[in-house]
């Protein structure tokens, strides 16, 4: 993850830059975003599936333009899953043929501007939008590359909210029940559809490789049934992202490497065992790249210990800035980052300044006893699905985002003022 060292008055830095000048340019909270991670990281994935497949960043886990402009540079392809990561993405130059537009409820107007803008592909996930996407390419007279999202039916080990392919969920076409062999009949059925693939995501936050390979063992058998049947045989499959990150000393991260490789080989094993030409393998990794990259910089506001119980630590931000503790009981850790302390550690909980009592950023973490008031603490792992799903509850103002490298430091997305809250309040 990002390289932070200490200066020798114990002031983490980062980037090439302390934290407290960080704090006093930027103020906080603040997401400092080590741009040479994230471009490691993205050359990391790229070099690990070669040049035999693709790597589409998704989007969701952190989007701006300055994001978009580096995945272009380092080679890599974009997901996006609505107009507004759309509009993102084209705006700051991604080619339209390297994006790929999913969602399961994807509007008429998101498809009309995807198909015209000439997206690589849509992500088709349900019966109504092979029909709505072939009845919208057809009127703009153009034929769109497609795959069609399936569930595979595994259960991926990870909290409910973010397992995307056990049966009961949302999200893409049953293989079960020959639900998705029927999408593909329809889908090979209209001429402005060229089906380029299957699209498998199983979940996010993972740590075993065995949801995956029984994930592109299905998807195999399916592009078989579908040559079988049809005599075609599709080109393309993408097994989606979800690899985990370690948010605390207890996660286990596999590297890109191992993933590409099971995938390449179970994928290609799979294919000769059927006699199928391989196909071209995509992934989709969000997290993974963006989420290690970012820490976000709190100021210490109130510190209040409850005898036999814990010391509450209060911030100035919280689940505004990072709804992933609350929403899915996440952990992360946390570290006095200002000055070194040789004070005996105390457990702690970090809270936000939002009105409710689950407004919690880190559970349970040490810091140590003498913190005070105007101490700046870093929660590490914050860039993926902590600014992307940033709010503003109790009309707190989102925070900028700084990338920070080789001694500099820029704002890639500024904080958000007062004037942009009123600004939308026009009643
Ligand atoms: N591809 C598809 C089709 C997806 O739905 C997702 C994530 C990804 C790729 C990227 O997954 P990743 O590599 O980032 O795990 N807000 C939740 C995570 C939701 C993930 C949604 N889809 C969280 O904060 O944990």
């Amino acid at each position: 993850s990002q390289t932070v060292s200490r200066d020798e008055d114990g002031v983490a830095t980062v980037g090439g830059i302390d934290v407290k000048t960080l704090a006093e340019e930027y103020g906080t909270p603040a997401y400092v975003l080590d741009e040479a991670d994230f471009r490691a990281r993205a050359r990391a994935w790229r070099a690990a599936f070669g040049t035999d497949a693709d790597v589409f960043y998704a989007g969701k886990a952190f989007l701006s333009r300055a994001v978009v402009r580096w995945l272009h540079e380092e080679g890599l392809n974009l997901d996006v899953c609505s107009g507004g990561e759309l509009a993102t993405a084209l705006s700051a130059g991604m080619p339209a043929d390297r994006i790929a537009f999913h969602g399961n409820n994807k509007s008429k107007e998101e498809i009309h501007r995807a198909i015209t803008a000439g997206v690589g592909r849509i992500v088709l996930d349900s019966f109504q939008e092979i029909v709505r996407v072939a009845h919208i390419a057809r009127e703009l007279g153009k034929r769109q590359r497609v795959q069609i999202r399936i569930t595979v039916g595994v259960e991926a080990h990870t909290h409910e909210f973010i397992a995307t392919a056990h049966e009961d969920q949302k999200f893409g076409i049953p293989l079960a029940g020959g639900q998705a062999a029927e999408a593909v009949r329809r889908a090979l059925q209209l001429d402005s559809l060229e089906l380029i693939g299957i699209h498998s995501h199983i979940g996010s936050q993972i740590f075993d490789m065995s949801g995956f390979e029984v994930a592109a063992h299905r998807v195999v058998g399916l592009l078989k049934d579908i040559r079988d049947e049809h005599g075609v045989e599709l080109p393309e499959i993408d097994l989606g992202g979800g690899l985990g990150i370690a948010y605390t000393s207890d996660d286990d991260p596999r590297e890109p490497h191992e993933i590409a490789k099971a995938l390449t080989e179970i994928v290609s094993r799979e294919c000769d065992a059927a006699k199928l030409r391989t196909p071209r393998i995509s992934v989709e990794p969000g997290r993974a790249i963006v989420g290690p990259t970012a820490f976000t910089l709190y100021e210490v506001g109130t510190i209040k210990p409850l005898d036999g119980l814990r010391t509450y630590v209060s911030v100035d931000g919280g689940m505004s800035d990072n709804i992933r503790t609350a929403l899915y009981d996440a952990e992360y850790s946390v570290a006095l980052v200002s000055r070194t302390s040789d004070a005996e550690p105390m457990l702690a909980r970090v809270v936000g300044k939002h009105c409710e009592s689950g407004d919690i950023v880190v559970k349970d973490a040490f810091l140590p006893a003498d913190l005070a008031p105007g101490d700046l603490i870093a929660v590490p792992a914050t860039g993926a699905y902590c600014r992307s799903m940033a709010s503003n509850y109790n009309h707190v103002l989102r925070p900028p985002v700084v990338a920070v490298g080789d001694g500099e430091s820029r704002v890639i997305v500024r904080r958000e003022t007062e004037d942009d809250l009123l600004r939308l309040d026009v009643g």
